[in-house]
């Protein structure tokens, strides 16, 4: 009895000041960061109906948006493989290789601007672009609406998409139907999420750890909110400038966009949702490993080397950052018509 009196008051001694730590760092990752919600967002201007997101669904997945009918957003940004397509810069239109490594469209809903530069508004904007550009999907607007208005399930599709237009079929509407289908690619109830919400066993130690010193080192300075990331844009190289190799000279990220020097090689911070299943990293796609993406992070843009267990735990953290997947179901596109314009 006595002994087992002792254990207990040693187990409470032992247990009580770490679950208090676990709390406290709980209390700490709220303040910085805001679980996946459960529900679809509403979207700015663009109300996301059932008929809209079924429509936006048949478009995302329909290769007759490209000029050659083989590519599809879905070939870059991949349902099946963390929604991008796993290469270090994507492949379009006759083979041509694009000058950006593809972000996902998981919960790019979140994100405060679209592409690494952040020089789409939103989603509605963002899907206007790949489809006319010539290294991705390679077709013009009137030829997009001529393919839809020619195949009779679209045009069905968009009136009740959009109920009250008389003419419903637009590049325009193209876009927002794609905007209300990718509001719903989002990741609840990740490891990471569980522990937000409370569930303090949701991560194992190293996680922990890794999430501590995400927050101490200064990661979370760029890397917040709700999607742990793409809140703000930054110089890749705020202390030190990573090589050539991985930071190439002549993509000047955010410059483009504004044309101001205090913009030269700033890029959104990456958000970090989901990011065990992105690789290869960075807007180059230069590198494969997350850990050594994590080491490049505490070097260039805080001035820290990191040891390999601190690299370790970081990237363990970032693992659980992991959520649950959308089940989409592959739509069954309608076929093409006489007045389809042909494959070029
Ligand atoms: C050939 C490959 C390719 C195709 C096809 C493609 N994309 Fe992309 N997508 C990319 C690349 C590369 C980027 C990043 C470009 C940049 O930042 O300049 C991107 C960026 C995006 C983003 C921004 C995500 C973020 O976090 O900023 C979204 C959303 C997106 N694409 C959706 C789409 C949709 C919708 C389609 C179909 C209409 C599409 N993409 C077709 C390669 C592709
Ligand atoms: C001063 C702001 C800032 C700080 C601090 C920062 N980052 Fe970043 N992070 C960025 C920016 C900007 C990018 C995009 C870089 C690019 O252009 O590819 C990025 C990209 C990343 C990526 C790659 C994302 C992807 O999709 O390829 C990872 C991983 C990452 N950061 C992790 C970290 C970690 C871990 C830390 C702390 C050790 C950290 N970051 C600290 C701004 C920051």
């Amino acid at each position: 009895m006595k002994s087992v009196l002792l254990a207990t008051a040693i187990f409470a001694w032992i247990t009580i000041p770490v679950a208090a730590d676990d709390q406290s760092l709980m209390k700490d990752a709220k303040s910085h960061f805001k679980p996946i919600p459960s529900l679809v967002p509403a979207v700015k201007d663009n109300a996301v109906t059932h008929d809209k997101v079924e429509l936006g669904k048949m478009l995302f997945f329909d290769p007759r948006l490209s000029a050659s009918h083989l590519i599809s957003c879905n070939t870059c940004h991949n349902m099946s493989m963390g929604g991008d397509d796993n290469l270090e810069t994507s492949i379009g239109h006759g083979w041509a290789k694009g000058p950006r490594n593809a972000p996902t469209v998981l919960n790019a809903v979140f994100n405060i601007a679209q592409f690494w530069d952040g020089r789409a508004s939103d989603l509605k904007t963002q899907a206007k672009g790949p489809i006319q550009a010539g290294v991705e999907m390679n077709n013009t607007p009137k030829v997009v609406e001529e393919t839809l208005l020619s195949i009779p399930t679209y045009v069905a599709k968009f009136k009740s998409a959009f109920p009250n237009e008389a003419q419903p079929v637009t590049f325009d509407n193209l876009a927002r139907a794609i905007e209300a289908f990718e509001a719903t690619l989002i990741t609840p109830a990740s490891r990471f999420d569980q522990f937000l919400e409370g569930k303090l066993d949701a991560l194992d130690a190293t996680e922990k750890t890794g999430l501590r010193l995400f927050v101490d080192k200064g990661c979370v300075a760029c890397h917040s909110g709700v999607n742990v990331g793409g809140e703000a844009y930054y110089p890749f190289g705020v202390v030190e400038k990573p090589g050539a190799d991985i930071l190439p000279a002549k993509d000047r990220g955010r410059f483009e966009v504004t044309k101001t020097a205090d913009a030269d090689y700033v890029f959104r911070a990456g958000p970090l949702r989901n990011i065990a299943l992105t690789a290869p990293y960075f807007h180059s796609g230069k590198v494969w490993d997350l850990k050594q993406a994590v080491a490049i992070m505490a070097t260039s843009q805080l001035g820290t080397k990191l040891n390999d267990p601190e690299i370790e735990a970081i990237t363990a953290f970032l693992c659980s950052l992991t959520g649950e997947q959308p089940r989409v179901e592959l739509p069954i596109l309608p076929v093409s018509t006489t007045k389809t314009p042909l494959p070029k």
